[in-house]
């Protein structure tokens, strides 16, 4: 028998001649044996070892053994242990109940059979080893139970974390879907408003123009004319804006150094955001250029900052960093999978709670003071963004601050910037020449017509494209045709298609405010509301045979 499966077996009885002989026939069994001469001396055993068998003398002098059984077994931590009583006096069938009552397991009179009693504690012995083996087993089974069950539990919580997350991530994005496409359909609805704004702003700018050159220059009216002009042109800014937002501004996109673009951004926006903001640019070196209007994105760059500014009354960080990213394909953003820089411009400030937040992006949308803000300047960085093929996200926690991403399309890297035009400070001389044009708005025409002939050309006017079409079958002399693009039944576009097809000579200008996504096939554009220095450039390129500008649209 190994020794640690060994049971202890205690022997109790007052007489050593006894407990000697008791020695002798259980030293066969190889288990452990105790002896002990009293109930005293036993007691003492049984609590330090973990005792088997007990086996007692039922004649005791202090204590008999009836009396030592029933403590025993009394012992919540000897409920189990087996006692066999040795008798032999008390062997009536009294004497034995007696003895089954107080806990004994069984009953052995004197003179002991070795042999029976060697097989009886045997058997006891074998049972206490057995139950203990049995519940070694069991804690081990109860203890993987438990770590399988804890296993199962954390993998259970993992599983719901994740679906949590999932179903959190799914609930985002059609958020984000749901709110683009609601900015969508606010842009077409602000981009048509806008583009009829931008007609009646062009034909009282025209006018006003007009009415100011007949003026005297020292004629107090000019002061009403000034005013005037003042408001339509901040009403253009506004209508611009609206543009802008619904993407249909005039874009002129071009490679941009946006290292460079903030570097002379720099002191403006230092400017701007006053002295207790930090203001930190960290961009890294090799960035690649983006394809964007660089102007718009200076606009919108110093709109990000004045709302960073205005978020930070007690001063804090604006920082404007950047990094090269790839939108694969299905990306939350709606980005055209390919490569992209994304401008993040980040400040300290109060924040967005989540309903700001969701509507920080719609026209018109501000919390500030009546007179502080139009709630334009995250509309149009939206839109310039959107139209440049590139996004805008936002993101924003009420206390700790704001970071608005500018996501654009990178551009192969060119190293000759483009020449910067001077914007022409006297109006350039324009040849005589007989114009048609072609305009559905009657105030547009006017002002046009008005100016044309300021310019010394004759004009004809045709308020349709069939029209037009008509009056180049019948007219020879006809120089040039400037016109519309968004006109109903014909657009300019299309006009410009005829045109070509039955005088291919014909110079052809389109003038649109609301740059749609046109093929503008190869015509010189004319931004709307236009100037007379405008009007009067583009006629001077077309005569002087230059290659103009082509304007391309997002
Ligand atoms: N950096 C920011 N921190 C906290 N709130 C912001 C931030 N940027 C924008 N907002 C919130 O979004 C709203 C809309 O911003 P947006 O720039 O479109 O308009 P605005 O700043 O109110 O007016 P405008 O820019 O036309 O003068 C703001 O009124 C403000 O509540
Ligand atoms: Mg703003």
């Amino acid at each position: 028998m190994e020794p640690d499966s060994r049971v202890n077996i205690l022997l109790v009885d007052d007489q050593p001649a006894k407990l000697l002989s008791y020695e002798v026939i259980l030293g066969g069994l190889s288990e452990n044996l105790y002896k002990a001469a009293s109930a005293r001396d036993a007691f003492e055993i049984l609590l330090k070892k973990d005792v088997a068998v007990v086996l007692i003398d039922v004649c005791m002098p202090e204590l008999d053994g009836f009396e030592l059984a029933g403590m025993i077994r009394n012992h919540p931590r000897f409920a189990r242990t087996a006692i066999i009583f040795v008798s032999a006096v008390a062997m009536t069938d009294i004497d034995r109940i007696k003895g089954y009552e107080h806990g004994g397991v069984d009953y052995v009179p004197v003179p002991v059979v070795p042999e029976i009693l060697r097989a009886k504690v045997r058997i006891f012995a074998e049972l206490y080893r057995k139950t203990r083996q049995l519940e070694t087993l069991n804690a081990g089974l109860e203890r993987r139970v438990a770590e399988r069950t804890a296993e199962l539990e954390a993998m259970n919580a993992e599983l719901e974390r994740r679906v949590e997350e999932r179903t959190r991530e799914r609930q985002l994005a059609l958020a984000q879907v749901h709110e683009m496409q609601k900015l969508d359909s606010l842009g077409q609805l602000t981009g048509g408003v806008a583009h009829d704004f931008n007609n009646l702003l062009m034909a009282i700018l025209g006018n006003l123009e007009m009415l100011g050159r007949r003026l005297p220059a020292d004629d107090a009216s000019m002061r009403f004319v000034a005013g005037a002009t003042r408001a339509a042109e901040r009403g253009a800014n506004l209508t611009k804006r609206l543009l802008a937002f619904a993407r249909h501004q005039e874009l002129k996109p071009e490679s941009v150094d946006i290292i460079r673009l903030t570097e002379e951004m720099g002191e403006i926006l230092q400017r701007s955001i006053g002295p207790s903001i930090e203001l930190v640019i960290d961009l890294p070196s090799g960035l690649a250029p983006v394809r964007v209007d660089p102007n718009q994105l200076e606009l919108s760059i110093l709109n990000l900052a004045l709302n960073s500014r205005d978020a930070m009354p007690e001063g804090g960080r604006l920082a404007i960093t950047a990094s090269h990213r790839v939108a694969l394909a299905d990306n939350l953003l709606g980005l055209d999978p390919g490569d992209f820089v994304c401008i993040a411009v980040t400040d300290t400030g109060v924040g967005m709670d989540e309903t700001v937040l969701r509507r920080a992006a719609e026209p018109f949308f501000t919390t500030k003071q009546i007179g502080k803000g139009t709630g334009l300047g995250l509309s149009t960085v939206y839109g310039l963004t959107k139209q440049s093929g590139g996004a805008t996200r936002i993101s924003s926690r009420p206390g700790i601050g704001t970071v608005v991403e500018l996501w654009l399309p990178a551009a192969a890297p060119v190293a000759v910037e483009a020449d910067s035009q001077p914007a022409a400070a006297r109006l350039p001389a324009v040849q005589p020449c007989r114009v048609l044009l072609v305009e559905d708005d009657p105030l547009v025409a006017e002002s046009t017509v008005a100016m044309l002939e300021l310019l010394g050309s004759s004009v004809v006017v045709a308020p349709s494209g069939i029209r037009a079409l008509e009056i180049i079958g019948d007219d020879a002399k006809l120089d040039l045709v400037i016109t519309d693009h968004a006109m109903p039944g014909m657009t300019g576009v299309q006009l410009a298609q005829h045109i070509r097809a039955i005088k291919p000579g014909l110079s052809i200008v389109l003038a649109t405010g609301y740059a749609e996504r046109l093929d503008a096939a190869g015509l010189p554009l004319l931004d709307k509301p236009y100037r007379l220095d405008a009007l009067a450039s583009v006629i001077v390129s077309l005569q002087t045979g230059l290659a103009l500008p082509q304007k391309t649209t997002g």
